[in-house]
């Protein structure tokens, strides 16, 4: 924890996993400024229930970043801001260039221009695309399969080249499945539209949907379904603060992937909603959709060897309540 409280950017803050991470950072007490625009962060979260200064604003704005780095004494960024659905970036991929590559080069470089030179990023398991090995580890080859994943990808070998030429240190982390809600019931996913199998579960359960999509029963899993690594957002927050220590105490560059380490079915997904909020939720069996690999998983040893990263919260059945107990005051 640092002595004085040296003052993070972060950008995306007002989304999802960005929020989780404010509300780590203001608890290792640092101070916290957030940039959004809002497309599809929560002004409310930000200025309400997390109470930091909210920049509304683009990061593919050069001028407001001069300013706001001008302005503030900025120790570090965390780098949230992306668009993040897989679907859209196939149909529209400049969107995704524009935004995930030019956005975060457009930072990167106002980083540089102000000597800011340490930022944790938000990459992603898509970076890998086809997976063939179980857990994925850091050093598996990256060949991802849509524009969203390359994107992500382009960020971390722009980062690579900075750190050569410009002595930018950057920790990268690879997420799995973000999910859950912070434990208390404060912050928690509300995407709109909402793509991920947790939320959509409860949603059913809620009477929100009418029932949830299972693709595939058929493949080389224990009971038929794919399986995926779910990681609570409150470990991926707490990861976050330990990578900025990290980078702050003079860390170099790295990449980690941040997952659970265990796979859940998506079956199992369902039937532990049904057990944790006691409703009934209707399930429509369809085909498998092509690109779903059967298993996803990813190793985390780096990340706890080198970060003394431990997730928490790494039981499905804690991430549903707590996802549960925020969908309900959400959305109830
Ligand atoms: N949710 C997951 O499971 C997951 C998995 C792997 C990686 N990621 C990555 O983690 C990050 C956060 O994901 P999330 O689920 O919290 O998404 P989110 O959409 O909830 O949060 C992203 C935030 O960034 C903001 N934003 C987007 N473009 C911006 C721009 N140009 N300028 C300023 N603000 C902008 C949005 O308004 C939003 O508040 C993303 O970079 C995503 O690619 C997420």
């Amino acid at each position: 924890m640092p002595n004085s409280k040296p003052t993070i950017l972060v950008t995306g803050g007002a989304g999802y996993i960005g929020s989780h991470a404010v509300l780590a950072l203001k608890r290792a007490n640092y101070d916290v400024i957030v940039l959004d625009n809002l497309v599809y962060g929560h002004k409310d979260l930000v200025e309400k229930v997390l109470q930091v200064e909210l920049v509304i604003g683009d990061i593919t704005d050069r001028a407001l970043l001069d300013r706001l780095f001008k302005t503030h004494d900025i120790a570090a960024v965390m780098h949230f801001a992306a668009y993040a659905y897989v679907g859209e970036s196939v149909e529209n991929p400049a969107k995704y260039y524009h935004n995930n590559v030019t956005g975060s080069l457009t930072l990167f470089e106002a980083m540089l221009a102000a000597s800011v030179t340490k930022l944790v990023f938000s990459s992603t398991c898509a970076t890998y695309g086809v997976v063939n090995t179980v857990p994925v580890t850091e050093n598996h080859l990256q060949n991802p399969i849509n524009p969203y994943g390359v994107s992500k990808l382009m960020v971390e070998r722009i980062l690579t080249d900075f750190d050569k030429a410009y002595n930018f240190k950057s920790v990268c982390f690879r997420y799995f499945n973000a999910a859950g809600a912070e434990p208390t019931g404060l912050l928690g996913e509300d995407h709109i539209p909402e793509p991920h199998l947790i939320p959509l579960t409860l949603l059913t359960a809620l009477g929100k949907r009418e029932s949830i999509s299972i693709l595939g029963t058929d493949y080389p899993t224990p009971d038929g379904t794919c399986l995926r690594d779910y990681i609570h957002v409150t470990d991926l927050a707490e990861a976050h603060v330990l990578g900025l220590n990290y980078l702050l105490k003079g860390g170099n560059s790295e990449v980690f992937n941040l997952g659970n380490g265990n796979g859940f079915s998506v079956r199992e997904v369902i039937e532990t909603a049904i057990k944790v909020t006691g409703k009934p939720i209707k399930v429509v069996e369809f085909e498998r959709r092509p690109g779903d690999p059967p298993c996803l998983v990813g190793g985390s040893e780096k990340a706890n060897k080198v970060l003394g990263w431990i997730p928490q919260y790494p039981h499905l059945e804690d991430i549903l309540s707590h996802a549960w107990q925020w969908h309900q005051h959400r959305h109830g």
